[in-house]
């Protein structure tokens, strides 16, 4: 049998984002309702074992990158054990976490130990009251601190994820470059998807990243560079710095014909697409006794049927899942 995971469109699926949690210590406006509380049950979420299992599967099929994501993936009790636990799957190359940093401080050398080995941070605004304000009641300093306790751990590189928003935080754009160039962190833009109703919302902010990029190249050299492992971001480095520019444009520009990744819900779901509903409920499948053949089995049956690309921009009303379910 053919041990790559190929799909109906030619892409190899070597990525897997998997959410350990749905819950969140932040509310972003645009990501969770305010008094949100439906979240999974924790029952319902995969056992590390069921994890590991999982994940053994998925690696012995051609997956070589995880990123540990959630909700916020700090949330979740023992994630280091977790972590070291993949880390010693023998084919797994890449083991990354995407994370709020409010909690990093406290935990990034116990990641970085069990074999983290790099970080993204969502981060949209360096200005307290705002930062507030958009992750519902979040306080920056955290932040700041899990950040610098990331950069003493060894985790390297680290990406700031800010989501873009026209009249909320576009005006920190060149503040957010100087902070990255001058942290050595490495700067990704983001547009606003319309993921749950939360995310259709805030794309009354949408900005589209090309404007961005007009604006920025009237105040810095952008190079066109190219980033290892760079994933769905094109980008640009900024002439006389170390600083490089990704930008995410899941709108003005979908990059869906190189997409090779799959998403693994906090309840064993197998999400295909991020913009598609199309999934695989793998938990009654593990609950119930599947073999290890018949789990690859069902694995493959999935990816055959990954859907070709997101509709955002043509049916934006159609995912009413929240982003926290699939963490981005
Ligand atoms: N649109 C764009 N990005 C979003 N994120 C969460 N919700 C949305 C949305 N509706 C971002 C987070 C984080 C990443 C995982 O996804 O800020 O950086
Ligand atoms: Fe939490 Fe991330 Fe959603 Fe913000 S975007 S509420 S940090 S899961």
């Amino acid at each position: 049998m053919e041990p790559r995971l190929i799909d109906s469109f030619h892409r190899a699926i070597e990525y897997v984002r998997l959410s350990v949690t749905d819950r969140c210590d932040l509310r972003c406006t645009y990501c969770l309702p305010e008094n949100y509380r439906d979240f999974s049950e924790p029952e319902h979420w995969l056992t590390f074992d069921e994890i590991e299992r999982v994940m053994r599967a998925f690696t012995e099929l051609g997956v070589r990158r995880v990123r540990l994501t959630g909700g916020e993936p700090l949330t979740r009790h023992q994630l280091p054990e977790l972590a070291a636990r993949l880390r010693a799957l023998p084919h797994l190359d890449d083991l990354s976490l995407s994370t709020n940093a409010v909690q990093l401080k406290k935990h990034a050398r116990a990641l970085f130990q069990a074999g983290v080995q790099r970080v993204n941070v969502s981060l949209d605004s360096l200005r307290p009251e705002r930062f507030h304000a958009i992750t519902r009641g979040g306080k920056l300093n955290k932040v700041l601190d899990g950040l610098a306790a990331a950069r003493q751990a060894g985790l390297r590189p680290i990406k700031i994820n800010m989501v873009v928003m026209k009249g909320v935080n576009d005006d920190e754009i060149e503040d957010m470059v100087n902070f990255c160039a001058g942290q050595d962190f490495t700067l990704r833009l983001i547009e606003t998807m319309p993921m749950g109703d939360t995310g259709r919302s805030a794309t009354d902010h949408y900005l589209s990243l090309e404007e961005v990029r007009r604006r920025l190249e009237t105040k810095f050299e952008l190079v066109p560079a190219v980033m290892p492992g760079g994933g769905p971001a094109r980008y640009v480095s900024v002439a006389g710095t170390n600083l490089r520019i990704g930008f995410i444009t899941p709108i003005s520009q979908h990059f869906c014909e190189t997409c090779n990744r799959v998403r693994l819900s906090a309840d064993g779901a197998l999400y295909l697409c991020l913009g598609q509903e199309d999934k695989l409920e793998l938990r009654p499948l593990l609950r119930q006794g599947i073999s290890d053949e018949e789990l690859k089995a069902a694995i493959r049956a999935a990816i055959a049927r990954k859907p070709e690309r997101h509709e955002f921009r043509e049916q934006p009303r159609k995912i009413v899942r929240f982003m926290s379910r699939t963490g981005g």
